[in-house]
């Protein structure tokens, strides 16, 4: 069994953040989501691994992977250039795959679960693919699957104005190399791309059997930018708390923290996790760094609060504000105008007195 991790694509939906570097290098938690596909396909015992490579940040992604060693995994890298789809996408991987059954995985899915039991199902029967499935209340912005009695996909619909179901089909695929003549003949669709639902189409027309199996636990799609907030906020919900950094005396630290031994949290500065905070990073004097946050690496962060954020790396947050909800590209500065004053009511009050503001 080989794995196909797919990397190109433009990342629209998540512009400005993806002008300057691919979607699957957005940190989740401190780590690109591309690296959890990688553990999840080490995890099930795969580590022969095409990473399909697309125009828009391929250096970038070359540069993180590498030859695979680092993970653990044997990395090629195929170059599929202008995203024409995920049918053509797989369809670069023919040489690759080489006869053998393959898992492909969209490199912009995490999953908490592990793929093991989905890959085991499949080998222990005689399928043409398989698809993993999940309900979901959004189905319209999804492949829409439809089952037989006996499990089996008997349609896909990708992206139904009008879904049938809410069952979606979610970024981890299993193939057997009869996938590839189904490719060849797949047309461009109304939106003029190759898509893979299509080609699961074909071999379900053609007798399939396309074998299915629901994931319990939790499933992202990152493609927009309240999905990687999501994904950040599942993912720090398991973490354990590794306080490897200095927290100097009167920093308040509270809750589950991944503190990592080059980061500080000054004097004067409160945290309350759970918070990932990478290499390099200063928490320092009136920062207030609240649950559900990801401060990338080399980031300081002065007199502001934030929470519920991603905060991507290099960046200088010193702006006096609140941030909320917030996913901040690397190298950001936010600061205050020159000559900053609080904003605020400025009181005269008397003793004894009681105000609700
Ligand atoms: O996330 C699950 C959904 O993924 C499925 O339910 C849909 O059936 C499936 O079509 C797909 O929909 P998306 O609209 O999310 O696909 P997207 O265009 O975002 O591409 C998914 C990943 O594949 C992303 O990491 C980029 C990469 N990609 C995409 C295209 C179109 C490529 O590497 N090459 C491509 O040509």
């Amino acid at each position: 069994m080989k794995g196909v991790l797919l990397a190109g694509g433009t990342g629209s939906r998540l512009r400005p953040i993806t002008h300057t570097g691919p979607k699957q290098l957005i940190p989740i938690a401190n780590k690109p989501v591309i690296e959890y596909a990688i553990d999840d396909f080490k995890e099930a015992g795969i580590t022969d691994i095409g990473v399909i490579l697309g125009t828009q940040g391929r250096e970038a992604v070359r540069e993180y992977l590498g030859d695979g060693s680092r993970f653990g995994v044997d990395i090629t890298y195929i170059v599929q250039g202008k995203p024409l789809g995920l049918a053509h996408a797989v369809g670069c991987a023919r040489d690759f795959v080489d006869g053998d059954d393959f898992v492909v995985y969209l490199g912009d899915n995490i999953l908490n679960e592990s793929i093991a039991d989905f890959v085991r199902g499949f080998e222990q029967g005689e399928y043409a693919a398989g698809v993993a499935l999940q309900h979901v209340p959004n189905p319209e912005q999804f492949g829409v699957a439809t089952l037989d009695e006996d499990g089996n996909v008997v349609r896909i619909d990708e992206k139904p104005d009008d879904p049938e179901g809410d069952l979606v089909v979610i970024g981890i695929y299993l193939f057997s190399a009869q996938v590839f003549d189904a490719i060849q003949r797949v047309e461009p669709s109304a939106r003029g791309e190759y898509e893979i639902t299509d080609a699961f189409q074909i071999l379900i027309d053609e007798g399939g059997p396309v074998y299915s199996h629901r994931v319990d636990g939790w499933w992202k799609d990152t493609g927009r930018p309240e999905d990687i907030l999501e994904a950040n906020r599942l993912i720090l919900d398991d973490i354990e708390s590794t306080i490897d950094g200095t927290v100097e005396s009167g920093a308040e630290v509270v809750g589950k923290i991944d503190l990592h031994e080059t980061a500080t949290v000054e004097d004067g500065a409160v945290v309350r996790g759970p918070v990932s905070i990478a290499e390099d990073v200063v928490v320092g004097d009136g920062a207030y760094v609240g649950p559900y946050t990801s401060i990338g690496p080399a980031t300081t962060i002065r007199e502001t609060h934030i929470e519920n954020s991603v905060v991507i790396g290099e960046s200088t947050i010193e702006a006096h504000e609140t941030f909320v909800d917030s996913l901040l590209g690397r190298r950001t500065r936010l600061e205050s105008k020159d000559g900053y004053l609080p904003d605020g009511r400025r009181l005269v009050v008397g003793e004894n007195s009681r105000l609700r503001l």
